[in-house]
């Protein structure tokens, strides 16, 4: 390969066989942190960069600034080094220090905006990247919430994957919910593939879009603090598509650290605390829905490494009360 962006996709389906115990049907992993920055999000990262270039937005010389819980920022950075860019990503307080470390090592600026305000507060991590494009000469906001790039990636990738690894004979597709790029995008073309494809999004408890679903309301009062990383919203992207998603269930942060830890342990997938999340509901839904002959693919986004400091470390775990 001439760079490592093209080590992108392709990643590995992997079929679960512990966690599935008194499930009927066949369920598969589709291991995203086989991706050269370690997540689903290289994925989009690149495609969103190359778009910007061929819309004549981003020029040589240009800065990337993007708000991001890490992993789309690490597949951004690498398409800047790949490409010349500079790069200022904003991150909320609660992702992983590793995060912030990870994406400094491959040449990017970080700026820790606080978690706990509103997304329109000039000091939320939205905020400051919009200021700061504004701000900035030559620079771009691609914005991965209603950037279209975000989706078509999946479109382009992930779907016609998954499509031709299973053989045509996925019937259930389930993938946790951010900006909503990855189960929108990749649900888009298997349900043209076929339409009776059931897509399950998963969310946390403290994010809008399941009662969002069910009842068309945005209500704030589901809006609360939560410590799961990558998944659920508390505003509504354009990337989330609602008629592409058949579901919605809610994860607690703790069902989802327990889960992420028996990957580790019982399938020998040392992925991040999003896939516990992704994992734990689909099952639940398995559980009562799935039959004999059907096959439902689950995205685990990325990897371990990234919060070993949180529910990988037994210390943190007690001090949460989960262990
Ligand atoms: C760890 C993790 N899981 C899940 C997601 C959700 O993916 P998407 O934004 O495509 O909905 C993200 C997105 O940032 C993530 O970083």
């Amino acid at each position: 390969m001439n760079h490592i962006v093209e080590a992108i996709g392709n990643t590995p389906l992997v079929k679960l066989n512990n966690v599935t115990d008194g499930i009927k049907g066949t369920i598969l992993a589709k291991v995203e942190y086989f991706n050269p920055g370690n997540s689903v999000k290289d994925r989009m990262a690149l495609k969103m960069i190359e778009d910007a270039e061929k819309a004549g937005l981003l020029k040589p010389g240009g800065t990337i600034i993007e708000g991001t819980s890490g992993n789309t920022g690490m597949g951004l950075a690498l398409a800047a080094i790949a490409k010349g860019y500079k790069c200022i990503f904003t991150m909320s307080d609660k992702q992983s220090k590793e995060k912030q470390d990870i994406l400094r090592a491959v040449g990017a600026e970080v700026i820790v905006c606080p978690t706990n305000v509103a997304p329109d507060d000039p000091r939320s991590y939205y905020s400051v990247a919009r200021k700061l494009n504004q701000e900035i000469p030559n620079s771009i906001y691609p914005n991965q919430y209603d950037n279209p790039s975000n989706s078509a990636a999946h479109y382009e990738t992930t779907g016609p994957e998954l499509w031709q690894q299973t053989e045509g004979k996925i019937t259930h597709y389930a993938a946790g919910v951010g900006t909503g790029g990855t189960i929108c995008g990749t649900a888009k073309y298997l349900k043209e593939q076929n339409p009776n494809i059931v897509t399950v999004g998963l969310d946390t408890y403290g994010s809008v879009f399941k009662k969002y679903k069910e009842t068309g309301i945005f209500d704030e009062n589901e809006i609360y603090p939560y410590k799961t990383e990558g998944i659920g919203e508390d505003i509504l992207p354009k990337n989330v598509n609602f008629d592409l998603i058949d579901l919605f269930i809610k994860v607690s942060d703790k069902d989802a650290a327990l889960m992420t830890r028996r990957l580790a342990k019982e399938e020998g997938l040392f992925v991040g605390w999003s896939c516990g999340s992704a994992v734990y509901g689909a099952l639940e839904y398995a559980k009562e829905h799935l039959k004999e002959d059907d096959t439902m693919v689950i995205v685990l986004p990325d990897h371990g490494t990234r919060y070993l400091g949180k529910i990988y470390n037994d210390d943190w775990m007690r001090e949460q009360g989960w262990l």
